[in-house]
């Protein structure tokens, strides 16, 4: 029995960043009910994107679920930010050294939703204290900081692990993956027990982006 029904997040790091918004309309138009927003500093991650002020603008025009998904060694210092912004998911990453319970509690004490990444090389056993409290786990399946990077096979017995983790302790996360997701590799995802899937560059790229959506959430 799944936890959660499917959902494909694109991610509008791969839009025409000439103009977000109507890289995000075309989200909409194809029938997405999530928009993934990669946001890095140049830092953490070997690039940079864009930031609260960028999400804060393209939020009241539109509807669509804003994952925010936060590639930043210091996160705690902008949650107020992305909060402000309109974020409804902000996600961080357990490699940086600060606060991270506090963090995940400061998210939810302001109603918004809030998940944990770990990227491919970081064994689940990582997160697992944060497990209870989050609303989401982000696997990544490249490691960040680039769009149109190919899917790391070796992250399939975690995303595993972490279902089966979900299942035996009865926890409420979403399990997400991020990082090659295209038709093939979203297959051997939700097989493995995914169910929020990013795809940047397939889903732009996809000649049929109703399609890609419906094969992604079967
Ligand atoms: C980290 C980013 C990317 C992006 C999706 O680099 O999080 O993974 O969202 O990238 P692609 O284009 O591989 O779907
Ligand atoms: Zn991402």
């Amino acid at each position: 029995m799944k936890t959660h029904k499917n959902i494909l997040a694109p991610s509008l790091l791969a839009g025409d960043h000439s103009s977000l918004l109507s890289a995000l309309k075309e989200v909409e138009t194809a029938g997405a009910q999530w928009i993934h927003l990669d946001i890095m500093d140049g830092h953490f991650v070997p690039n940079l994107s864009f930031g609260p002020q960028t999400v804060a603008d393209l939020r009241p025009k539109s509807s669509l679920f804003f994952d925010v998904h936060l590639m930043l060694s210091q996160p705690h210092k902008y949650i107020d930010a992305f909060l402000k912004a309109g974020s409804e998911l902000i996600t961080i990453h357990v490699e940086p050294d600060y606060p991270i319970q506090q963090t995940l509690d400061k998210i939810k004490e302001a109603n918004c939703q809030c998940g944990i990444a770990l990227n491919p090389n970081v064994s689940a056993a990582e997160v697992e204290p944060f497990l209870p409290s989050v609303d989401l786990v982000l696997a990544m399946t490249v490691f960040p900081g680039f769009g149109g990077q190919s899917f790391h096979e070796e992250v399939l017995p975690k995303l595993k692990e972490l279902n089966e983790l979900r299942k035996k302790n009865n926890y409420h996360y979403r399990l997400e993956v991020d990082g090659g997701i295209d038709l093939k590799t979203a297959e051997l995802c939700k097989e493995m027990g995914v169910d929020t899937l990013v795809a940047g560059t397939a889903f732009f790229k996809a000649s049929d982006r109703l399609n890609f959506i419906n094969k992604i959430e079967s």
